[in-house]
């Protein structure tokens, strides 16, 4: 039976489960399969280990949603909380709770209220955005970089335009160049240029959520090239005529 409550499990691959009553019977979520953003490899394979695991462990009658979620960190994992910057009088920030939405959101409203009151809150430095030395940040961006130059050599699987099946994405190389290439259901194919508009990163293709996504900082674009998650703000570059 679905357990009541929420729980967490802290060996990896770790699993979270909370149920939920509705009209048609007792829900299960079900979370696990984590990983960055643009670096799931076959995200089909993850529903399909996480459903097994769900079936292995409970009596799974049938699997109605799935979704993937991203959760936001920061370097030391703590929540930025506080004005956006040492110099912003008035625009202040709470993000990067990195799933733990309901606990850190709330604590970011009381923090956030007494800041602006102007009252005392011995949290504030610990959750203060500006922390961070300047000199850490570039240090960040280069490592992710480098990841995600790393990864562009694995993801070229020698696809073309004609070997791709309907409904399926892949990084191209037409000799010309790196092709972010989708052939839709009706054999139509959609190209664009594989560099993210955020700071030009390579995209990889996500097979279970159609999407291309962007293993450097989480940006992702729909399968027609739009930007559906920042930081990006553009679209992928279309490409009219792919080699
Ligand atoms: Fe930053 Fe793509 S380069 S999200």
């Amino acid at each position: 039976a679905a357990p009541p409550g929420l729980f967490i499990s802290t060996p990896e691959p770790f699993h979270s489960l909370r149920s939920h009553p509705s009209a048609e019977g007792e829900l299960l979520f079900v979370g696990g399969e984590g990983h960055k953003t643009g670096q799931g490899g076959d995200t089909v394979a993850r529903y399909q280990r996480l459903e097994a695991w769900a079936r292995e462990h409970f009596a799974v009658r049938s699997v109605v949603y799935r979704w993937s979620t991203q959760d936001n960190r920061t370097f030391d994992r703590v929540p930025y909380i506080g004005l956006a910057a040492h110099d912003a009088k008035h625009v202040y920030l709470a993000t990067g709770f990195g799933g733990w939405g309901m606990t850190n959101g709330t604590a970011a409203g009381r923090l956030l209220s007494d800041l602006i009151l102007g009252r005392e809150n011995e949290a504030a430095a610990v959750y203060d955005p500006s922390r961070f030395k300047l000199g850490s940040a570039p240090r960040l961006i280069k490592e992710n970089i480098n990841v995600a130059a790393h990864f562009i050599g694995d993801r070229l699987t020698g696809a073309d335009a004609k070997s791709l099946s309907p409904g399926k994405g892949d990084i191209v190389d037409t000799g010309q160049g790196k092709v972010a290439m989708y052939k839709d259901e009706d054999g139509v194919v959609h190209a664009f240029s594989p560099t993210c508009p955020h700071m030009g990163c390579l995209v990889d293709w996500n097979p279970a959520e159609k999407s291309w996504d962007c293993p450097c900082h989480g940006s992702r674009f729909s399968m027609d090239g739009a930007v559906i998650h920042g930081p990006a703000l553009k679209g992928l570059a279309p490409i009219s005529k792919p080699g």
